[in-house]
């Protein structure tokens, strides 16, 4: 067991009918008038918009909505709402939506005590000093950003899909209903599910030390989860005990509690080529790691030999490399991702270009190992 900081300091609210109180939440974190940051209008069609509204106007909380932000959300509009957080004057910035909307939101959080221009952050050539208070509200699971300090923006201009994490960034407060998931399509219950899958599986994969126990079964746990309930989730939308084991595991599997005593910092190199996908052909980051993850085993099968062995075993209950990576692809299918560049329309002839861009943010993250050619290597394994 490695030394280690673990701390964590999002209050997390979890079961059913959070949302009322939300008002009072906001409050406790000196919440008086909000930013209201959501998507496309999927909170609208389920009712959760009308529930958050009902929930401030109790607590006598004033709002300012920034609304239509995108999956993969992009900078420009999220440098309209840093605009709009510093005309309106908002104390707190309120997230309901999932990681898309809770990111935008935490770079608006950022910009909105920023002099300088909130891509700088994204960069490493400003560093943040302070953030507005994030409250979120969480309607679909995968990311982990409700109980994290990272965030991804892309910009769109420079195809430049980046991330970075600051203790700032932390949200005060997440309220975690699983019954908000109900409405979930299935692609997306999949691409979430896959997501959180990924961020146990990095770590699983890249940790420094197989000899610690406590952060191995936790991983195996969570993965094991995920494999189990995604399935169920997705034949049964409205299945409670699926929809909470999905969000909760999703929520620990990016909090730092997974790689306490394996690894300094979690690596996540799949996320790096991942998000090269993304910023190109505007998928769905979960879709796009799963094209990724299984060409990454294939390419990296000797050296993480061991890994993989106990992977197949712990995980999917089956012998062997080769066996671990088919029976990960073969559960990729069954909740329907695709696993081949082809089946995203990606065409072969890109790769080069994808290898640059991926190679660019995995310097930029420091995994400099990962260089043009490796990961072109990896990608001609997803065709
Ligand atoms: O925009 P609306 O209308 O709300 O629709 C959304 C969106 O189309 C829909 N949706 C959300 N909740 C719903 C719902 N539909 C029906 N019922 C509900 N209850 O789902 C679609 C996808 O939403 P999005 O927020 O984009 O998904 P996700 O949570 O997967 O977020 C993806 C973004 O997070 C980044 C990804 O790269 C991507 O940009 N990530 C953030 C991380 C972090 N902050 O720690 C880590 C991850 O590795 C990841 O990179
Ligand atoms: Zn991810």
């Amino acid at each position: 067991m490695q030394p280690f900081v673990f701390w964590n300091p999002t209050e997390v609210v979890f079961g059913k009918n959070g949302v009322k109180k939300l008002g009072k939440l906001v409050k406790k974190y000196g919440g008086s008038k909000v930013l209201l940051v959501y998507g496309k209008g999927s909170i609208k069609k389920t009712g959760l918009y009308q529930q958050v509204l009902d929930s401030l106007k109790e607590a006598g909380i004033e709002w300012v909505e920034h609304s239509g932000v995108k999956p993969n959300p992009v900078l420009s509009h999220t440098r309209e709402g840093v605009e709009k957080a510093k005309r309106e004057k908002v104390d707190l910035v309120l997230a309901v939506g999932g990681g898309s909307v809770i990111d935008e939101s935490k770079a608006i959080a950022a910009g909105a005590l920023a002099d300088c221009d909130v891509w700088e952050f994204f960069e490493f050539t400003q560093t943040i000093k302070a953030a507005l208070p994030i409250v979120t509200v969480l309607t679909i699971c995968g990311t982990g950003s409700e109980m994290n300090a990272g965030l991804v923006i892309t910009n769109e201009e420079k195809k430049a899909k980046y991330g970075f994490r600051s203790p700032y960034l932390f949200p005060k407060v997440s309220v975690l209903d699983p019954t908000i998931t109900f409405s979930v399509p299935k692609d997306q219950t999949a691409y979430g599910a896959v997501d959180a899958f990924s961020h146990v599986f990095e770590v699983y994969m890249n940790r420094e030390d197989l000899n610690s126990p406590i952060p191995e079964g936790i991983m195996e746990t969570l993965m094991r989860t995920i494999v189990e309930r995604t399935p169920q989730a997705q034949e049964n939308p409205e299945d409670y005990t699926a929809r909470a084991d999905l969000m909760w595991a999703s929520s620990l599997a990016l909090s730092g509690l997974t790689w306490c005593g394996v690894s300094a910092a979690p690596m996540l190199p799949c996320h790096a080529i991942e998000h090269a996908l993304s910023a190109f052909y505007d998928i769905a980051h979960g879709a796009g790691l799963a094209i990724v993850m299984p060409a990454w085993m294939r390419l990296m099968k000797d050296e993480k030999a061991e890994e993989i062995k106990r992977f197949a075993s712990r995980v999917f209950g089956v012998e062997g490399v080769d066996e671990g990576i088919e029976a990960f692809e073969r559960w990729l299918k069954r909740v329907e991702c695709p696993v081949r560049l082809s089946e995203a329309s990606i065409p072969e002839s890109d790769i080069p270009a994808l290898a640059e861009n991926g190679n660019r943010l995995a310097f930029h993250w420091g995994y400099k190992e990962y260089t043009k050619e490796l990961i072109e290597k990896i990608l001609r394994l997803a065709v």
